[in-house]
């Protein structure tokens, strides 16, 4: 499979895991619903006609409204890349003057769409973090022919390739909101894919993630009709994520080992073993699972849903 890249980076991104996901997640006439969708790299290869795209995150979403109502093209962005990179090239600094005059701009409110992809794609490791007000505050890669033409030409065939995604879709849906609020409207037809904030791991402006999230998380997601896949950590070398035992054990999980390349903190650059949970059968996905057995089937998993299990673990949760 070809995987669409789209051109924000974050630490986070899902890339390499893409064809897993979409391999596990069974075709729904409904929507797919993802109300974490950082990047987009997942819903942008699903390729179904309704979603439910969201994020607390409101740079991110107002750059694809953005690109769906043809107000963000790849000839704009082109020109604006071409004019920063040519300042960022002959900035003071080795260029760095440059980044800090377009990460004030960003940050004194104009937030434009545009500065956002250039801080995206010119700040360290192709990180994105918040501060405390909300302010961008990535430091500068250090590199000021980051705009080289090739460097250009990827970012807006990235650009084209998603815009050619959204742009004739009028019901992919875009929303700033929590995550609360999106999966109560999925119905028995959608499938909902939540990537949050791993809990214990990566925090920022946008991404706090506490327990008390998880928990609202693993209610809404066990009351949903939807089916539903959640991404998660399972085990990395030091240890296991202990919001699996706690919450997601009685879910069918499948897992794959996976290197974040990204990341400041070095436990956050080696290998762990990504988890997907699901509460609809994972038969077949056996054979690639790291030693996780399928907890049950999904008609099992329903009637547990319904008896003193699953009433039990919401009493104790609570
Ligand atoms: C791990 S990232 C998603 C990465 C995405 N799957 C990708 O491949 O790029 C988690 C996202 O959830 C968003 N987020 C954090 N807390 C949220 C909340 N309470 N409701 C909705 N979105 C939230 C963050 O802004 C972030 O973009």
């Amino acid at each position: 499979m070809k995987v669409v890249i789209p051109p924000i980076k974050s630490q986070g991104i899902k890339t390499k895991l893409v064809p897993w996901i979409i391999d596990v997640a069974p075709k729904m006439s409904g929507r797919w619903i993802e109300p974490f969708l950082g990047t987009g790299v997942v819903a942008f290869n699903t390729r179904y006609k309704k979603t439910i795209l969201n994020d607390t995150n409101p740079h991110i979403i107002k750059f694809y409204k953005l690109v769906q109502e043809h107000r963000i093209t790849a000839s704009l962005m082109k020109q604006y890349l071409e004019n920063e990179g040519k300042l960022l090239r002959e900035a003071g600094n080795n260029g760095y003057d440059h980044y800090l005059t377009v990460r004030t701009r960003f940050n004194s409110g104009e937030y434009s769409p545009f500065d956002f992809i250039f801080l995206s794609r010119a700040g360290f490791n192709g990180m994105m973090r918040f501060g405390r007000k909300g302010n961008w505050n990535i430091p500068f890669c250090k590199k000021p022919d980051r705009f080289a033409q090739a460097y250009i030409t990827k970012i807006i065939n990235q650009l084209s390739a998603i815009s050619q995604i959204i742009s004739p879709e009028p019901d992919w849906q875009f929303y700033n909101k929590l995550f609360s609020e999106i999966i109560p409207l999925a119905t028995e037809n959608d499938i909902i894919y939540c990537d949050p904030p791993y809990f214990g791991r990566h925090a920022d402006y946008y991404n706090g993630w506490t327990e008390k999230d998880e928990k609202n998380l693993f209610h809404l997601l066990s009351e949903t009709k939807a089916k539903f896949i959640l991404s998660t950590w399972h085990h990395n070398d030091w240890r296991e994520n202990e919001m699996i035992k706690k919450y997601w054990s009685k879910f069918n999980i499948i897992t794959k080992p996976h290197f974040y390349h990204n990341g400041g903190n070095m436990e956050n650059r080696r290998e762990m073993v990504e988890a997907l949970v699901c509460n609809f059968d994972i038969t077949g996905f056996a054979q690639r699972n790291h030693g996780v057995k399928e907890k049950a089937s999904a008609k099992q998993l329903e009637l547990e849903l319904v008896t003193g299990a699953y009433a039990e673990q919401r009493v104790a949760a609570y």
